[in-house]
């Protein structure tokens, strides 16, 4: 079977955004020559050319179009086709203002700048449909045009007039009566009682007292976050709809960016052929950090391949600091990708710009337009690399056992809420909990409401903050049917409407975990306790640091496995294990230091029959095992080191896949380098 991350190519696709309606045609050519030169085949192009494409409100011109596809389709080269519709023209600002954004400040936004169209605005929605569809029709029979990429990098909301009757009527489709919104929104608190839908207004800095997290009413605040990303995903939706009433097998995506908050992609996944997204690590950025926002990536669709729709070969324009990318790191990470799930390398962007505030963002092709350039030249390199391998890697698949959850709502309640959770950053910390995993070399797919858990023989979920109902049943089901379940300190907190559970943490989790939560402290960080091991388990050292957030736990009927070390509860649970049906919940009532997530994830994963890719490897290294669709495995071995790295191998024999060279016992990796093996 073709994998659907085939695109005609068959090899990994590799290139990127290329603007050619920002130049001469006389250097289109040029950049046709150089994309061939440096083994590019898939160029996105039409991100933001709506004017162009539409100069008027009835004129629609793909002349421009037609030239920059043909062009493609006569250098052998495929084509992402933008539907342009992240930047709305100037014509249409002007006569159809309700295009335009208010941002939280409660100021309309004028034209000039991306990203700012409403997502609720008639005219945006209509016309933003209309030229997708125009698009496809026109496009329809053209076999250059391989994936449809809608928008661009979908972000940000409007609280204008329009947004907010949309978001009444959200309200009244979720709650029916505003008897119902006004329980469930705990509205007698400080007297926001509603009497009329109408009187319920965006939560913006006209309403809010604390900015944009924290809310006089957090549950109005959750509730805006759902509409919105349900609200901007239509939008998503309606060009997609309009694509495929016209192309009805075409592959249609839009790239997401990693853990962006605003957007529950989680729910907007299942509208996408393909996922798609655009990794931009920070200089210095842990190789762990950027391999989990590839696996939350890649969880969204776990059994197919995702795509790398954009990173820049050298620098950006928007860091703080514009770091070149050292030699090799651009390959690193570009391989980083696909051993994480990545079927594709794509670049922002294919050349330079001369205007504008990206043309100080690096390009494959710089403003010397020259092929003997640093960065083209690596650029070159990897593309004859990814030639060399060919189909050989196309379509396979992670399978993890280990899951880790993320949760967009417990994500957006958790850090709006006042109180205990001040100090947490969601995102920082699922990250503890991967990275231990991560450098056990556990391959770790992040998962969250709606994921099918089966597969899955461990489920880590930390911060459980807000439980609905299905998400309770899963969590029990996935227990109950044998699976081992790790969740911590704030979990159990609300239901779906924000409100504490009756009864107090960990809510409907207490029979599960076997255990109720008192009280919890909260402390500065250099106020630490301990966690002092209550057995002699192998593996474990007897007593470990802890610190922030201390959970004093009364065991109903879970198992303690270890006490805290101090303050006046000292003795008391810290972590503790209850069984429940055919699997167990282990609880840990503290935040602990990294020595014992490494300990504790080892011996679960030992326990639980989870093993790692490869057992014992130097610091550094990151390894990664891809499945093809024949059941071949494909070893990456990533050296993220700046020294020369000795891996050995135990019993696997591995052929390369760039040199076809036989490896056995043990591999040797340079700083940097990468070796991608099947498994013989
Ligand atoms: C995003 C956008 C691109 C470009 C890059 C710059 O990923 O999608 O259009 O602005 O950032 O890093
Ligand atoms: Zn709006």
């Amino acid at each position: 079977m073709k994998a659907i991350s085939d695109f005609g190519l068959g090899k990994l696709a590799y290139g990127g955004d290329w603007n050619p309606e920002q130049w001469d045609p006389s250097v289109w050519k040029e950049d046709i020559s150089l994309f061939k030169a440096a083994g590019i085949d898939l160029l996105t192009i039409n991100i933001f050319s709506w004017t162009l494409c539409q100069p008027a409100e009835d004129v629609y011109d793909f002349s421009l179009l037609d030239e920059i596809v043909g062009l493609c389709r006569a250098a052998g080269l495929k084509v992402c086709l933008g539907t342009a519709t992240a930047a709305h023209p100037a014509w249409m600002a002007t006569k159809y203002p309700d295009v335009l954004r208010v941002d939280f400040q409660g100021r309309k936004r004028k034209f000039g700048d991306r990203h700012n169209s409403c997502p609720s605005s008639p005219t945006y929605r209509r016309f933003a449909q209309k030229l997708a569809g125009k698009l496809a029709a026109h496009f329809r029979h053209e076999p250059t045009v391989v994936l449809w990429h809608v928008s661009n990098e979908y972000m940000g909301a409007c609280y204008c007039n329009n947004c907010e009757s949309n978001f009444r009527a959200w309200l009244k489709r979720r709650y029916q009566s505003l008897a119902a919104l006004n329980e469930a929104w705990y509205t007698r608190f400080w007297n926001q009682t509603y009497t009329d839908w109408d009187q319920i207004v965006l939560p913006n800095a006209l309403t809010v007292q604390w900015g944009e997290r924290n809310t006089a009413m957090p549950a109005l605040t959750l509730d805006f976050m759902r509409f919105n990303s349900e609200n901007i995903c239509e939008c998503f939706r309606l060009e997609a709809e309009a694509i495929h009433r016209e192309i009805p097998q075409a592959l249609i995506t839009t790239n997401f960016m990693g853990a962006y908050r605003g957007l529950d992609y989680r729910r907007w996944a299942g509208y996408l052929d393909i996922i798609s997204w655009d990794n931009y690590p920070q200089p210095g950025q842990p190789p762990a950090l950027t391999a989990m926002f590839h696996s939350l990536m890649r969880g969204l669709k776990p059994h197919q391949p995702f795509l790398l729709m954009e990173q820049t070969p050298s620098q950006t324009n928007w860091q703080p600091f514009s770091t070149l990318k050292r030699p090799g790191e651009m390959r690193l990470l570009s391989y980083q990708a696909v051993a994480q799930g990545a079927d594709s390398v794509m670049f922002f962007q294919m050349r330079r710009s001369r205007g504008g505030c990206e043309k100080f963002h690096g390009a494959v092709i710089e403003h010397s337009g020259r092929n003997d350039t640093r960065v083209f030249r690596e650029v070159s390199a990897l593309g004859q690399e990814l030639k060399q391998l060919g189909d050989s890697i196309l379509g396979s698949t992670i399978k993890a056992e280990v899951a880790l959850w993320f949760d967009w709502e417990s994500f957006w309640a958790a850090e709006n809420a006042m109180g205990i959770c001040n100090q947490l950053n969601y995102v920082e910390e699922v990250f503890k909990y991967y990275r231990a995993l991560y450098e056990e070399h556990i391959q770790v797919d992040l998962v969250g409401p709606g994921s099918e858990l089966k597969a899955y023989k461990m489920l880590w979920a930390p911060v459980l903050y807000l439980l609905n109902q299905e998400v309770i049943l899963r969590l029990k089901d996935f227990v109950r049917d044998g699976g081992i379940l790790v969740t911590t300190y704030l979990s159990g907190m609300v239901d779906e409407s924000d409100r504490i559970f009756v009864g107090g943490p960990p809510g409907p989790l207490k029979d599960i975990l076997g255990l109720w939560v008192e009280e919890t402290d909260v402390l500065e960080p250099e106020r630490q306790n301990e966690i002092v091991m209550q057995r002699k388990t192998v593996g474990f050292k007897s007593c470990y640091k802890s610190s922030w957030i201390f959970d004093i736990v009364h065991p109903t009927k879970a198992e303690v496995w270890a006490v805290y070390g101090k303050d006046f509860y000292a003795g008391s649970p810290v972590l503790t294990v209850n069984p429940f049906g055919r699997g167990e919940a282990w609880y840990l009532a503290t935040s602990p230091e990294d020595d014992f997530l490494r300990d504790f994830g080892r011996f679960l994963c030992r326990q639980g029959g989870v093993g790692p890719v490869v057992p014992v490897l130097p610091n550094g290294i990151e390894v990664s095992r891809r499945k093809g669709q024949d059941g071949t495995n494909y070893l990456f071995f990533l050296n993220h080191t700046q020294s020369l790295q000795e891996i050995k191998l135990a019993n696997l024999r591995l052929k390369s896949l760039l040199t076809s060279e036989l490896v056995v016992d043990s591999l040797f990796l340079k700083p940097w380098d990468v070796f991608i093996g099947k498994q013989i």
